[in-house]
């Protein structure tokens, strides 16, 4: 198998710190030819760093460089100008989240990808954690029946939160209501060097078409983990014969079901082996008195550490698309509905909590937000793709 020229561009804490380690120990499938950043000294650090070519503008990198896929992870505004140019050049993508900030400039870079036969996977990574992995399966083994309601209060939030109802619900959003409220938090820079000065918090209640619902509560600061905001947090999935609270699955002994019902809580098992000096997760298995639930790690082989399966996950799903030319597992229409249902909360929030339905089918006032106040900051509209790759996007 002949294996696929990549380039990361954008490395900056998640680029750098994420993706390329991850990309490093992919070597079977990826060449890592250059990294490319707008700032000079990081393209210089991590080219460097990785033995492979600098780039500071992504003209000069698909003039020079054979590319087969990029690794777009620069901010969230820039991805649809980087990721428009990237598929003309007919480099195979994949971007990181969300797919962008708006649902116009995502269709904008969804067509561009079309045009040009380009496969476009998005990382949303949330879902591909051996733990969720693993609670997926269960779910699926039908171990606490149909799944009515999921919380996740104090967790990821945004589009990733989405993802992770929508996935959780195992249906189509009908409608979200949302409640938004933002007050101001004394200036602090979290553990991921993010600035904050006010804290942006958002409440989502949603309703699927298999009449599962879902709510979800989450700030800007709850997710850094800053202030002790998000210091308890609630993961739990109602289903009709169970609830999985956090790792922990409850499910009732049959011979109790009409005493009390009281469900019993059983904890899965990790299995580790050490490939080349890291221990990595073989597998997460559940013991039920009936049945067993396995999740095998497919990736076992790899030196990869817990944190680093979903973004290997990413990068091999991408070069299966490209090398047997079939869907990623995760495209954009994931990605683009994912935005869809967190714009809808903002926007219901916005409207006085009006229940949205789905789909949109106009521009809402919150994206007219975020593209007059990207204009005003970077001076050029947000559709304006030529302008939007030579322009530095600070991080936030
Ligand atoms: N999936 C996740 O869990 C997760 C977590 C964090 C960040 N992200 C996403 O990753 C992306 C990057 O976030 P980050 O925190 O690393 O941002 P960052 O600001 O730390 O890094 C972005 C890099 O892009 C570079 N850049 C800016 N404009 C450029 C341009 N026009 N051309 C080339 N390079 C340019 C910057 O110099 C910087 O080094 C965002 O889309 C963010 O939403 C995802």
């Amino acid at each position: 198998m002949s294996k696929l020229n990549i380039a990361l561009v954008g490395a900056g804490r998640r680029g750098a710190g994420a993706h390329l380690p991850v990309i490093a120990k992919l070597k079977d499938v990826y060449n890592l030819v250059a990294v490319c950043d707008i700032d000079e000294a990081a393209a210089t650090r991590y080219a460097k760093e990785y033995g492979v070519t600098p780039y500071t503008n992504v003209r000069d990198l698909v003039a020079h460089e054979e590319l087969d896929v990029v690794d777009i992870t620069v901010p969230g505004v820039a991805h649809h100008a980087i990721g428009c140019f990237m598929a003309d050049a007919g480099v195979h993508i994949l971007c990181e989240t969300p797919i962008t900030v708006t649902l116009p400039t995502a269709d904008l870079m969804i067509e561009h990808a079309k045009a040009n036969n380009v496969k476009l996977e998005i990382a949303e990574n949330y879902y591909r954690a051996p733990r969720e992995r693993f609670l997926s399966k269960v779910i699926e083994a039908d171990v606490i029946g149909e799944v009515a309601r999921i919380y996740r209060i104090f967790y990821e939030g945004g589009h990733h939160g989405m993802s992770m109802l929508r996935l959780r619900a195992g249906g189509a959003p009908k409608s979200v209501l949302g409640i938004t409220q933002t007050s101001p938090v004394i200036p602090i820079i979290d553990r991921m060097k993010r600035d904050h000065t006010s804290e942006r918090w958002s409440l989502g209640f949603i309703e699927f078409d298999n009449n599962a619902t879902a709510l979800m509560v989450y700030s800007n600061v709850i997710h850094a983990r800053s202030l002790g905001r998000g210091q308890t947090g609630i993961s739990q999935i109602d289903g009709s014969k169970g609830t999985i609270v956090g790792e922990a699955i409850y499910v009732t002994p049959a011979d109790e079901l009409e005493s009390g019902a009281k469900g019993v809580a059983y904890r899965p098992k990790r299995t580790t082996i050490d490939v080349d000096g890291t221990n990595v997760i073989d597998n997460i298995s559940l013991e039920l008195p009936e049945q067993i639930v396995t999740w095998e790690n497919p990736l076992k082989n790899y030196p990869l550490s817990e944190g680093q399966i979903a973004v290997a996950d990413e990068l091999l799903s991408i070069a299966t698309a490209v090398l047997n030319d079939t869907e990623p597992e995760y495209g954009a229409a994931l990605g683009r509905q994912d935005q869809e249902m967190n714009i809808a909360m903002n926007e219901s929030g916005n409207r006085s909590k009006e229940t949205i339905t789905f789909p949109l089918t106009e521009l809402t006032e919150t994206e007219r937000g975020t593209h007059e106040s990207y204009q005003q900051q970077y001076g050029h509209p947000i559709e304006d793709l030529e302008a939007g790759i030579d322009t530095f996007f600070p991080r936030r």
